[in-house]
């Protein structure tokens, strides 16, 4: 990838879903689909970056999608992210990267960390 001149990879996008209108028996959305976001993405983005961190070692990762929580934030890390994107939360609570910044820091203390480095892909250490 970095051969291919990227400086990281952003993973995932939103996933094209559509709702239909049973009154009418129509498409909901004026477009058809639309891009589904938010917590319901969150375990294929997951599973993205946890594929894409087995093979991509030189560039960092940065995990999108269903970021709502400090432990979203956690399981993007292990799975292997370098960081992470908030979309969707801020509609509702514009305060969410605070907070999931707060809630990062609890979680490093709680766990003896000075810094979230030994969280980064943690889940495929072998034992
Ligand atoms: C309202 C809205 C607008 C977005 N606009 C863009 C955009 O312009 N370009 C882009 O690459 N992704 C865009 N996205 C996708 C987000 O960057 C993000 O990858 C996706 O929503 C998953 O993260 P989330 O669950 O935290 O929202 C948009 C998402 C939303 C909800």
């Amino acid at each position: 990838m970095a051969e291919a001149g990227a400086d990281a990879i952003v993973l995932i996008n939103t996933l094209k879903g559509m709702a239909i209108d049973i009154k009418n028996r129509r498409p909901l959305l004026g477009n058809i689909t639309g891009g589904l976001s938010g917590p319901a993405i969150k375990p294929v983005a997951l599973r993205m970056v946890y594929e894409v961190a087995e093979a991509v070692k030189d560039i960092p990762l940065i995990g999108s999608g269903g970021v709502m929580t400090a432990n979203d934030a956690l399981e993007f890390f292990i799975a292997g992210a370098s960081a992470v994107q908030v979309g969707t939360a801020n509609l509702s609570d514009p305060h969410t990267p605070l907070s999931v910044l707060e809630g990062i820091k609890s979680y490093l203390q709680l766990e003896g960390l000075a810094n979230f480095k030994p969280l980064i892909g943690a889940a495929h250490s072998v034992s």
